[in-house]
């Protein structure tokens, strides 16, 4: 008989997957039932908040393959750092074809990986299984803009016809760990945390509702990668101190904005663009993420910081810094913006809620690992323009390409 619940079992025990846990109060026909993270206190932290917000209790595991072999366990949730990626599933992938346990499905978080012989090994390894694979890009999950998208393709695409630019962006004032900001073990630097982000909800938004994401061939990239904040003298200080010294922009630094052009050429022929940018030097109240989608009659656009709650504290009202009003919140006082659910608004909930539906179903979910791949093969290609100082066109092979910033050798233009 078909399960009729999902065991998940969450592999890493950060930020991330912190939201995952808040976001399955909102999904059904789950639950946590075992975590493993290399810090083993995290686990025990991240499996206490399963068990306060009612969603599981989920064994602590001391491996990947002992979460593998729980029997409660029947879909795993990767979000690990990002240099871990290749190990982490070569263990799933040895436990499982080596009998030690039984599962449905393993959904990965953004990027899939670091660069593309890494993504292509990805692929790989779990196609050497029967398993379902998904990937966690949460902002085709955004329900505004998966309703915007719905409305222009229903009422404005008929009349008028298709779409022809997407616009995205994903700005903030910088990552929380360390890791993030190391060219080497992140894969880049904002163009690789996050312009993922911005072309798969561009590239989303111009497919035809159940149009296949590779109806779209990529025809050309053009992008620039910049260093605006961070290799100032005062900032490269800063962050040694905030990164307890890991960290030294001085030495090897990493973008801290980007900007892409993907030219696109839809099925009927049409020329389509998504032009994205990022940044961790944006300084506002918090985490912005805009898109818009342009046509010849018509838009649409989502900006999360157009909240529908913002609370006033005056400057009485003095407290430690946090992120208690929206993530990457940058202060404490005077007009702010709160999203009052941000695991819905940012997609967390329909993205687990799809995985989970996809999974227990036995289908194979609608982001999976090929788009994650489809997706670093177009980041690898900004690098490479950007580095070059050209327009990439495609086809191009970009096999063992790994951008400058990741191999230590971007200098950040200096
Ligand atoms: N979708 C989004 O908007 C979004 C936001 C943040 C992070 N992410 C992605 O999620 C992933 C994790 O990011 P984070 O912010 O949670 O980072 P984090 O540093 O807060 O947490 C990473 C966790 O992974 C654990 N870990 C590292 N290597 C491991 C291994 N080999 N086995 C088991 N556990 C291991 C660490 O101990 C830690 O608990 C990254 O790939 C990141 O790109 C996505």
């Amino acid at each position: 008989m078909a399960k009729r619940s999902l065991g998940i079992g969450f592999i890493g025990a950060g930020f991330m997957n912190r939201f995952h846990v808040a976001s399955l109060a909102g999904v059904r026909d789950c639950e946590v039932a075992g975590v493993f993270s290399q810090t083993h206190a995290n686990a025990q932290s991240l499996a206490a908040t399963a068990r306060d917000l009612g969603v599981g209790e989920p064994a602590v595991h001391g491996s990947i393959t002992d979460l593998v072999a729980d029997p409660n366990v029947d879909a795993l949730w990767i979000a690990t750092t990002n240099d871990s990626r290749i190990a982490v599933v070569e263990e799933i992938v040895d436990a499982v074809r080596s009998g030690k346990g039984e599962l449905i499905g393993v959904a990965c978080e953004k990027p899939l990986a670091r660069n593309l012989a890494e993504a292509r090994r990805m692929v790989e390894l779990i196609e050497s299984t029967p398993l379902l694979h998904g990937y966690l890009e949460n902002q085709v999950f955004e329900p505004a803009i998966t309703r915007g998208k719905e409305i222009i393709w229903r009422r404005a695409v008929p009349l008028a016809g298709r779409p022809y630019l997407a616009r995205a962006a994903e700005e903030h004032s910088g990552p929380h760990m360390p890791w993030f900001w190391s060219g080497e073990r992140q894969g880049g630097g904002v163009l690789n945390d996050m312009l993922c982000h911005s072309y798969e909800a561009g590239r989303y938004l111009l497919t035809a509702p159940g149009e296949a994401r590779t109806t779209l061939q990529v025809e050309q990239v053009n992008a620039q990668i910049a260093s605006l904040k961070w290799t100032r003298p005062e900032y490269v200080e800063l962050l040694k101190e905030m990164s307890g010294g890991k960290v030294d922009y001085g030495r090897t630094p990493s973008e801290d904005f980007a900007r892409a052009a993907v030219s696109l050429r839809a099925p009927g022929g049409e020329h389509l663009l998504v032009e994205a940018t990022t940044s961790w030097s944006f300084v506002g109240p918090a985490l912005r993420l805009r898109a818009e989608l342009l046509g010849p009659e018509y838009a649409m656009q989502v900006d999360s910081l157009s909240t529908d709650l913002s609370v006033f504290l005056g400057r009485k009202i003095r407290g430690a810094a946090g992120e208690d009003l929206v993530e990457k919140q940058n202060a404490e006082q005077g007009l702010m913006p709160v999203i009052a659910d941000e695991p819905g608004v940012y997609g967390y909930t329909a993205e687990n809620r799809h995985m989970v539906q996809s999974f227990l179903a036995g289908r194979m979910p609608d982001e999976t690992w090929h788009d994650g791949l489809a997706v670093t093969e177009v980041l690898m290609a900004c690098y490479k323009s950007a580095e070059e100082g050209r327009t990439i066109a495609f086809p191009t092979e970009l096999g063992d390409f790994v951008p400058a910033v990741a191999q230590g050798k971007w200098t950040a233009g200096r």
